[in-house]
């Protein structure tokens, strides 16, 4: 454990820990887009922007991917932080002004929000599908198009890799603006427009996983596929 501070009050951080998990643990709302608790951090919407002391200097840091140190200091709420999220959230809601989940957060942190039919599901390029489908799944479908030296910084997209799918469904799960389209209609799922047969449970009957990510667990544990026709309820 490291003895730290946030907004004044003393606690103890477990090492390795990050600054977010430690505000949160003390009950302060910080908002995240790009951060889940399951994939590494990306550090990409600010929105979970905190003051830290740093060589005795205040400095602005993304909470999400700021490891914990001896003594460290954390300021959540003071008015650098604040506006700094404001400003990130600014930033996300005048880029996507009709996306629920970024009208929700800039609502959140005192943006005002204009009243207008606001049901778009744009990618926000928050990285997480991309994230999950590699470090979660081991599949790496998705990758982020048009980043990097010499690349046209403007317009990233995520590419999808129809071969590499195994129609899991994590990024649709993960999405949190819902832009990762996923339909199970009886033996058919249809995700990134590729389209998956669903396998039988040999017990009940029903429809449980992709074939093809059944074959992909089975390459990867060596259990054969046989072994892995039943699903969650009839195991
Ligand atoms: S598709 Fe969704 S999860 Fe993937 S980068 Fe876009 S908003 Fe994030
Ligand atoms: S949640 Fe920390 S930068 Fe996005």
């Amino acid at each position: 454990m490291v003895a730290i501070t946030i907004d004044g009050r003393k606690t103890d951080a477990k090492e390795n820990s990050t600054v977010l998990e430690n505000v949160r643990s003390q009950g302060i709302i910080l908002p995240t887009l790009c951060h889940h608790e399951e994939v590494s951090a990306f550090g990409s919407c600010r929105l979970c922007t905190v003051e830290i002391k740093a060589n005795g200097k205040w400095q602005l840091a993304t909470a999400c991917n700021t490891p914990v140190a001896k003594g460290l200091e954390v300021r959540t709420n003071s008015e650098q932080a604040i506006e700094a999220r404001a400003l990130a959230a600014r930033l996300l809601y005048s880029k996507y002004p009709t996306t629920k989940a970024v009208r929700d957060i800039a609502r959140q942190v005192g943006v005002d929000v204009a009243d207008e039919k606001a049901d778009a599901k744009d990618c926000v390029l928050c990285g997480l599908c991309v994230r999950a489908c590699r470090e979660v799944v081991g599949a790496c479908a998705l990758t982020f198009a048009d980043r990097g030296l010499g690349r046209d910084l403007d317009e990233p997209k995520i590419d999808f890799t129809t071969d590499a799918c195994i129609g899991c469904g994590s990024c649709a799960f993960i999405c949190p603006t819902g832009y990762v389209r996923m339909e199970t209609t009886g033996d058919r799922r249809m995700i990134w427009d590729k389209v998956f047969k669903m396998a039988t449970c040999k017990v009940c009957g029903r429809y449980f996983a992709p074939e093809d990510q059944l074959a992909f667990i089975s390459k990867q544990t060596g259990v054969p596929m046989s072994a892995l026709m039943t699903c969650v309820s009839c195991r």
